[in-house]
């Protein structure tokens, strides 16, 4: 705790009890004012809920008795009110729902009555309110000392009222976590009359209108802490004529808007300062030299200003009081060590926490870095610094959190770097070159709560640097080059972990049959060579990816973990029925079959509707009808059935699957007609029935698959893609991307190509293979959002409607082995996507349309696209065309406005184009892929994570917690 705060405590202390005592101990002890019990009764009236029954003792006795009472023992008036719920800040996390403990109610004026209260504490409450503003006649108790009604839920605008309390050393307004309203001032030049504050909190009050916030400050030259976190500040005071605030020690503007420059502001005048917090809040420019004039400075945090450019300055060698140095995600640039050489060296034994995480860093670590004694926390992953580990920093022995990781760190991490790090808990070098050759015999001096190796070199042997580990709670040894069977040891280590990752490795050997522990809640083993039968689960787990193994026997058939969101066990050997028990599994949104030895039905629903949004059961030997088990999952988004042996007529209630955005039944033997309820499917994406025994003709109702009908191309929004999109972020929150990855593959432009998120981008009919009849539906032409289509292989008759010309984002067109006629329309020609198109083996007739798109078309054997159609001629087929087939005019003239819309269309093909060029080089790259969805989908999550949580536990403590007990 910081001076500032423990003086004012002091300070506070002796001001609120100089005359009042304990009291049992004072005269004032049993007998109260009578108008003072009553005030208090009457607040204890407006009080609905009290659920740690704070008022319990306010009945009876003499009020000074009562908890949170105090009185003074000269005067017997009560003085001190403290009904603060502290377990508001303890769990913040689930605050963001509710306050399970705070009191609700309102406050009642007959505090009034107590006109001697010098100390009120009411924060951590509910006693506010859409609508309920901050009480302002709390501004007539003129003796108040202390005034805390931070969180307290209220709403609107801060009475100025509090202007009166002109005794006021401590106020806190703050509201950093509202769940209803916004509480903001406009004015607040009232702060001008509390002459002796000391200790400001006004946190979360929208500021955002007060033109001068900073010169109002300036008038409280007592001030020793200001906090003005998250207040939508967005000008920043250059420089004050004078500054006041000579005795400021601890000052937090973070969280704002200021999009100003940092070097020009009048905190750089404030050369009291301890603490300087200016984290997330859109500052930019160089850092100025004038920190170095602030040599008291014990803590400063820049932390998520990635405009804040350039080097530390070397006035920094003044502040030789520095603790935490926190400049994570700004944009230092430049040599690490050129850097970490402007760090003051009168202060390289007090410092203990250093974060460079993603600074744009390059170069070698410092050598002497392990004559920084003090060091807790060094944070430098996610530069592009390189070369050794220097081995000082194994004698680090107060470090407890080290980030190396996303780095090109080389070299060979030993027992001799880590022996004497004694208080190690956080170990994170995952994504650098680092390779870790451990003495089989050592065993490790800490205990690691969290370690993270992804994609060192580790292997061959299990690491011995898990063993004797008791208290893991998140291990991430994917990729580590580990090809070895699970030691008995591991088990234990991991028996507390929540998080356990030891995915694309080549671990081989059987899983135990039933794994006892209770903590795990994700559990990664994919990619490996696992063999045996699948574990029992266990009741706590939630997320169970076992995906590319070798694991074979029946699925268990008893599911016992009721938690379970989300089973991947794709491409293995599992072989017999799903068993009936996955029906009870009520919070399973995702589970991944696909690639395995099913067979059989799918169960009948006797229990409950099922949550699932993903059902990927593709490449099995399942049987039976559509199954009857997806009539109650109207929250299913993705459905893949292909490749199995199902059969029967598709169900009319199809219809009702109302969130569908990919359907996938391809290569079963699905007979009957495609049910025209299908096209009530607004969501749908992407639809493939290929390869059945379906009849019948083509739903004319196609128009109304709304989503495909849209252009929409922001994938954030509702529209073409937002449905997608938001199953994908559902995913995203229930498992890693990366499975997701290549098990399946969706056929396009005659090729197969494997999913990726990509998907999101694919809109798709594909009802090749079966027996439709009847024509093209005019209607096609609405699905103007659809990049493939392929009807090939039916016995679709009439013409090609010329309406397919206004599938401007069309690539792959696919209508050969039908039985069309009539003339290739000219409109063919319109769409500037197309790369793929396929109308041989049909009945077409006359000159082949040609120019734009088509002449680009399969150059290297263009015939292939047209043959088998005997009556066509033209180029590219060998066949000339006689007088009397003239080249075909298209039927609808082009009207002027046509030209205009083509030319707006052009230029979000060319959108399209580039992202779908930016997609197939992901399908052809596979590490580009996964290096970019990791940055996407994990870096941002990770790494928020990461950054909020870590750099919060670790080094903003002392800001999120208000100081006073
Ligand atoms: C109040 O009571 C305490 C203990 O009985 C005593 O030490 C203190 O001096 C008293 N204060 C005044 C102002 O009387
Ligand atoms: C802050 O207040 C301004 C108007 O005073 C308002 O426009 C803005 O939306 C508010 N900010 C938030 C986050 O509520
Ligand atoms: C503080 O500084 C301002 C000038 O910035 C000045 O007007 C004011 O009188 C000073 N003193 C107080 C107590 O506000
Ligand atoms: C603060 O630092 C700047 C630059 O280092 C210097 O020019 C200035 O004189 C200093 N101001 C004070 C009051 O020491």
């Amino acid at each position: 705790m910081e001076a500032a705060t423990l003086l004012l405590q002091l300070i506070i202390l002796t001001a609120t009890t100089a005359s009042s005592a304990h009291p049992q101990q004072g005269h004032g002890g049993s007998s109260c004012i009578p108008a003072e019990r009553a005030a208090l009764l009457s607040f204890k009236q407006g009080i609905m809920v009290d659920p740690l029954n704070l008022l319990g003792s306010w009945r009876g006795g003499g009020c000074c008795r009562w908890s949170g009472v105090s009185c003074s023992n000269r005067t017997g008036h009560v003085t001190r009110l403290d009904l603060r719920n502290t377990l508001y800040w303890q769990d913040q996390s689930e605050l963001y729902m509710d306050n399970p403990h705070g009191m609700q109610g309102q406050v009642s004026t007959s505090l009034l009555a107590l006109g001697h209260l010098k100390y009120l504490d009411l924060s951590g409450n509910n006693l506010g309110g859409a609508g309920v503003p901050m009480p302002s006649f709390l501004g007539s108790l003129s003796h108040l000392v202390y005034l805390n009604i931070s969180c307290s839920n209220f709403d609107g605008r801060v009475p100025p009222q509090f202007g009166n309390l002109s005794q006021l050393l401590y106020l806190d307004i703050s509201n950093i976590y509202p769940y209803s309203g916004q509480v903001f001032s406009t004015d607040i030049s009232w702060l001008g009359r509390l002459a002796s504050l000391m200790h400001l909190d006004m946190s979360g009050i929208n500021l955002t209108s007060v033109a001068d916030w900073a010169h109002e400050v300036n008038r409280l030259p007592n001030l020793r802490a200001l906090r003005l976190q998250g207040c939508q500040l967005t000008r920043s005071t250059p420089a004050l004529v004078h500054s006041n605030l000579t005795l400021l020690e601890d000052l937090d503007l973070s969280d704002n808007v200021f999009y100003a420059p940092l070097a020009p502001n009048w905190f750089w005048d404030v050369t009291s300062l301890k603490t300087l917090s200016l984290e997330f809040s859109q500052l930019y420019g160089p850092i100025p030299d004038e920190l170095g004039n602030m040599t008291a400075l014990q803590v400063l945090d820049l932390q998520d200003n990635e405009n804040i450019a350039g080097m530390i300055p070397p006035t920094l060698k003044n502040l030789c009081h520095l603790e935490q140095l926190i400049f994570t995600s700004v944009n230092l640039g430049g040599d690490i060590t050129e850097q970490m050489d402007r760090l003051p060296r009168c202060s390289w034994e007090k410092l203990k926490q250093l974060g460079f995480v993603g600074t744009n860093m390059t170069g070698n670590l410092p050598v002497w870095l392990g004559n920084l004694t003090s060091l807790e926390g060094l944070g430098v992953s996610d530069n592009q610094i390189s070369g050794h580990v220097p081995l000082g920093l194994g004698a680090l022995s107060n470090l407890s959190v080290l980030y190396l990781g996303s780095s090109n760190l080389s070299g060979v991490i030993t027992q001799d770097h880590l022996a004497n790090l004694v208080s190690l808990k956080i170990m994170d070098l995952s994504f650098s070159s680092l390779e870790i050759v451990l003495d089989s015999a050592w065993t490790p001096p800490f205990r690691l709560s969290t370690v993270k190796l992804t994609s060192c070199q580790v292997g061959p042997q299990f690491p011995v640097l898990l063993k004797q580990q008791k208290g893991i709670y998140q291990i991430d040894i994917s990729n580590t080059g580990i090809a070895d069977t699970i030691p008995d040891w591991f088990w234990d280590s991991i028996s507390h972990a929540s998080s356990v990752d030891i995915s694309h490795n080549q671990i081989y050997g059987n899983l135990p049959t039933k794994i006892e522990a209770l903590t795990w809640q994700e559990l990664h083993f994919n990619s490996n060579q696992l063999n045996g039968s699948i574990p029992e689960l266990l009741t706590n787990v939630t997320k169970l990816d076992i995906s590319r193994n070798l694991l074979s026997g029946p699925l268990p058939s008893n599911f016992q973990a009721a938690e379970l969101v989300a089973i991947v066990l794709f491409n293995n050997y599992i072989s017999g029925v799903v068993p009936t028990s996955i029906c009870r599994l009520v919070n399973l949104a995702i589970l991944d079959l696909s690639d395995n030895l099913l067979s059989g039905e799918l169960p009948q629903p006797y229990y409950s509707v099922l949550a699932i949004h993903t059902l990927l059961l593709a490449n099995n030997s399942l049987s039976g009808e559509f199954p009857s088990l997806l009539r109650s999952c109207t929250a299913i988004t993705f459905l893949d059935l292909a490749n199995n042996n199902m059969h029967g007529n598709l169900p009319a209630w199809i219809g009702d699957l109302s969130s569908l955005v990919i359907f996938r039944l391809r290569s079963n033997m699905f007979s009957g007609h495609i049910p025209s309820e299908i096209t009530k499917l607004e969501e749908l994406q992407y639809l493939d029935l290929a390869f059945n025994n379906i009849s019948g003709m083509i739903p004319y109702s196609l128009a109304n698959l709304t989503a495909m009908t849209s252009m929409n191309l922001d994938p954030g929004k509702k529209g073409l893609n937002g449905p997608f999109v938001q199953s994908a972020k559902r995913f995203g929150e229930v498992m890693d991307f990366e499975w997701y990855g290549d098990s399946l593959y969706v056929e396009i432009k005659g090729r197969e190509l494997p999913y990726s998120t990509q998907l999101q981008y694919l809109v798709s009919i594909d009802l090749s293979s079966n027996n439709l009849a009847g024509k093209i539906p005019e209607e096609i032409g609405s699905l103007i959002g659809l990049i493939n289509l392929n009807l090939s292989s039916n016995r679709l008759t009439g013409n090609i409607p010329y309406q397919i010309g206004m599938l401007q984002l069309l690539e792959s067109l696919d209508i050969s082995g039908n039985k069309i006629s009539g003339v290739i329309p000219q409109s063919l020609s319109n769409l500037t996507s197309l790369s793929y198109l396929n109308l041989s083996y049909n009945n077409l007739s006359g000159k082949i349309p040609s120019g734009h798109q088509l002449d680009t078309l399969n150059t290297d054997d263009p015939a292939t696209m047209y043959i088998g159609n005997t009556g066509l001629c033209g180029y590219p087929l060998p066949k000339n065309c006689s007088d009397s087939e003239k080249p075909h005019t298209n039927p609808i003239r082009q009207d002027n406005n046509s030209t205009i819309h083509g030319l707006h269309l052009g230029v979000i093909v060319g959108f399209v184009v580039g992202l779908w060029l930016v997609f197939c080089a992901f399908l052809f790259k596979k590490r580009w892929r996964i290096a970019y969805f990791r940055f996407i989908d994990s870096t941002y999550d990770k790494a928020y994570v990461f950054v909020v949580v870590n750099w919060a536990i670790w080094f903003r403590k002392s800001h999120t917690t208000p100081s006073s007990t």
